[in-house]
């Protein structure tokens, strides 16, 4: 894969529909199935996601567009991206470099999760309604089965990029996307059909105005940040296989609407039916695992759906998880002039290393806590409110000020490049300071 060295042989997207769906990919995930439509919830319903509109449009854009304008311009993954500006940046490349591999592992741990509940719904190895609270606790708990689920959902992600952007990663998103978006479809309307449907949408959408604090702001923020996959250097890296006349913009803002539907609708699928049978709208991975297949165990062709259900999170789980992969495999390959499926394995072993103990925090290592946290909620919290607020805020800082990305490769509209430039040195910064100080817990 000697090509992917050079610039002049980059490969590129074949489409402006691949680059849309890679992206799309990239962002709807985890944090868009179980986390959005939970945290909408519990934040003031339509207030919280007009807030997360407004907040996505004129804060979160910004970083997404400088991420994708970096890429575009240094045509590198995001170490040789900061290198090309000045060397002395490079270790902000590497901070990207390391949070693209704490997210995966506790993300790909999850994601052996979705592998694990889609080969209990298939072959109904425990039957339907007898799936609950001590499957997920006592499964998750074990030593071996979640380590090695993980690993399978870790080489379903890695295969991709291991055969190339074009041959891997664009087709996987071609084809998994549609199809996801199709399911996800189905699955909400059919949720719409469930009595009492009615209170689901309420607990979603009805604005509470006492939930609504300074609080709600910076989750709001936060949520957009990870959601869109801002802060690692992802969208530098697929960016950097754009050609020079594509619109980013127009792309941004395809990415934004597809991100913000697809979360709401994954609220639609999820809150009638939890609400129609009685349930709580708990937190996080419960939700998903726990609530969810007691809606499934309640429903008539309960198997079907739990299994269109948990396959649809899994496609989910799995487009990310490519991205993620990515951002660190053509930083090294790049960096070390290595093949791209050396790269893989490489990047692929350094996080299997690290998912043992995040697998097993669930299990016999739940007792270890650093700072009150077990592992996996270590890398989790470093990752979410250190790592992609504090690359974000160097991102801004180094390309606003430093870099001045050129006009011509974002927009002809001076205005709107003014805005962007203005809103890129000046606002966003103190605000994503804020939100990490918040994060810390140090406001
Ligand atoms: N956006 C993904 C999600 O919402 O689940 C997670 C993610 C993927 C975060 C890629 C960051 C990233 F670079």
């Amino acid at each position: 894969m000697a090509i992917e060295r050079s610039a002049a042989k980059r490969p590129n997207w074949s489409s402006g529909f691949a680059f849309i769906m890679a992206t799309l990919g990239s962002a709807v995930g985890l944090g868009n199935i179980w986390r959005f439509p939970y945290v909408m919830g519990q934040n003031g319903g339509a207030l919280f996601l007009l807030m997360y509109i407004l907040l996505t449009i004129f804060i979160c854009s910004v970083p997404l567009l400088c991420e994708l304008l970096l890429g575009k311009q240094m045509r590198r993954g995001v170490i040789r991206s900061y290198e090309k500006i000045n060397k002395k940046f490079s270790a902000f490349g590497w901070l990207c470099f390391i949070t693209s591999i704490f997210i995966p592992c506790f993300y790909f741990v999850v994601g052996g999760w979705t592998v694990n509940y889609i080969f209990i719904y298939l072959f109904g190895t425990i039957p339907v309604n007898e799936i609950s609270q001590a499957t997920f606790e006592t499964f998750a708990a074990q030593p071996v089965a979640p380590l090695i689920m993980g690993i399978i959902f870790l080489v379903l992600c890695a295969i991709f990029p291991f055969r190339g952007v074009n041959k891997g990663i664009e087709q996987a998103n071609n084809i998994i996307m549609p199809l996801f978006i199709i399911m996800l479809f189905f699955l909400a309307v059919t949720g719409l059909f469930l009595p009492n449907s009615i209170e689901g949408l309420k607990f979603m959408f009805a604005p509470d105005f006492s939930k609504f604090t300074f609080t709600t702001v910076l989750t709001a923020l936060g949520q957009a940040l990870f959601t869109l996959s801002v802060g690692m250097g992802c969208l530098v890296t697929y960016g950097s296989y754009l050609k020079k006349d594509s619109d980013i913009i127009k792309s941004s803002g395809l990415l934004i609407i597809g991100n913000t539907i697809i979360a709401v609708l994954a609220g639609i699928m999820i809150f009638p039916a939890v609400f129609s049978f009685n349930l709580e709208p708990s937190a996080g991975a419960g939700l998903v695992f726990i609530t969810l297949p007691k809606v499934f165990a309640a429903l008539p062709f309960g198997q079907f759906f739990g299994l269109m259900f948990f396959v649809l999170l899994f496609f989910a789980a799995l487009t990310s998880g490519i991205s993620l992969l990515e951002v660190s495999i053509a930083a090294i390959l790049e960096k070390f002039k290595i093949s791209r499926k050396l790269a893989t394995v490489i990047m692929s072993s350094i996080i299997l290393v690290f998912m043992f103990p995040t697998t097993w925090s669930f299990g016999f290592l739940s007792g270890y806590k650093m700072f009150n946290m077990t592992f996996f909620e270590v890398m989790d919290f470093t990752a979410s409110n250190i790592l992609l607020p504090l690359n974000t805020i160097i991102l801004c800082v180094v390309v606003g000020w430093i870099l001045k990305p050129k006009m011509e490769l974002l927009t002809n509209n001076k205005k709107f490049y003014d805005v962007f430039n203005f809103l890129l040195k000046f606002i966003v910064p103190p605000i994503l300071i804020l939100l990490m100080l918040f994060g810390l817990g140090l406001v």
